[in-house]
């Protein structure tokens, strides 16, 4: 796959709440495909203590316009100053990185669990699954009302479906306690997640349970990206594999920790 490392110009920042954030950026050459899954590799500019480039997912292109975006939460120092990047200022990017969620031959209905930053990569997703025609339900869960982001985007592809811990927005409680799970007629024949690790190991267990394939995007901590440091194994039914290279995104089935 086309690589692309080169300096792109912040178009914008948009920031959704206290600490999440979308970056608009605007490539200087073609943008190779971009399939859902694909992350990308973004170095933090203008600092001392941020050595090493920061990993995520691509949430949306326009090719016409070579334009790329991102969805980032605020959470230490390399998110906190890319959101502090002003429209006309140059950040560089390696990608597109790593593999992508599949979509089966057949598939009619499919089911997109995501929590946190975890939602990134369920808007090219989305767009896929409905270029061929497959039904799908996005349920997004947060801990509030606050942290249930870019549902207009997402209700262009499928329905929504929302759990809050505070019960402020949609079903109270976790995404697993939702009551899509609860149903005896489980409607779905392949489920996507991404989100903190609880959560898809809580999805990956109750969704295999139902005979159903479950795909998951890890996000463990990277440092090279493109798979020599071995700093982001995870351990499979084939011995450990690095997340930013054979995956980052699994089918469950795959992945040790669904043992
Ligand atoms: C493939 C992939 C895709 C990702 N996609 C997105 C995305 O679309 N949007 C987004 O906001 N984030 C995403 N992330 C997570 C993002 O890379 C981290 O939040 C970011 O690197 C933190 O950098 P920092 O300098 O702000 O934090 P640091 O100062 O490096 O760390 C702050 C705190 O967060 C913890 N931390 C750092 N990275 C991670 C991680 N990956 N998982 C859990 N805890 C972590 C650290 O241990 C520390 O406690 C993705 C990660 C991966 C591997
Ligand atoms: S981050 Fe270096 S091998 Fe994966």
């Amino acid at each position: 796959m086309q690589k692309i490392v080169e300096n792109h110009e912040v178009i914008e920042t948009v920031h959704l709440n206290e600490n999440s954030y979308v970056l608009r950026l605007k490539s200087p050459v073609e943008i190779p495909e971009i399939h859902p899954g694909n992350f990308a590799e973004i170095q933090v500019p203008d600092t001392m203590g941020v050595f090493l480039r920061r990993p995520f997912s691509i949430l949306d292109v326009n090719y016409k316009n070579r334009e790329i975006s991102f969805y980032i939460k605020a959470i230490g120092s390399g998110t906190q100053k890319l959101g502090e990047l002003q429209p006309g200022m140059q950040v560089n990017l390696i990608y597109p990185l790593g593999n992508r969620y599949t979509i089966p031959q057949g598939l009619k209905r499919a089911l997109i669990v995501g929590g946190g930053t975890g939602i990134a990569p369920f808007i090219l997703l989305g767009k896929e699954l409905k270029e061929k025609g497959i039904e799908t339900t996005f349920l997004i869960g947060g801990r509030t009302s606050k942290d249930i982001l870019l549902t207009d985007k997402f209700s262009e592809y499928g329905t929504i479906e929302v759990t809050t811990e505070d019960g402020s927005m949609g079903e109270k409680g976790f995404v697993t306690s939702h009551s899509l799970f609860n149903r005896n007629d489980f409607p779905f024949e392949y489920v996507y997640t991404c989100g903190p690790d609880a959560m898809m190991k809580a999805v990956g267990h109750l969704v295999t349970q139902k005979g159903v394939v479950c795909e998951a995007s890890l996000e463990n901590m990277m440092a090279c990206g493109y798979g020599i440091c071995l700093c982001c194994v995870t351990p499979t039914v084939e011995g450990n594999k690095r997340v930013c290279y054979e995956g980052p995104v699994f089918n469950v089935s795959y992945l040790k920790w669904q043992n």
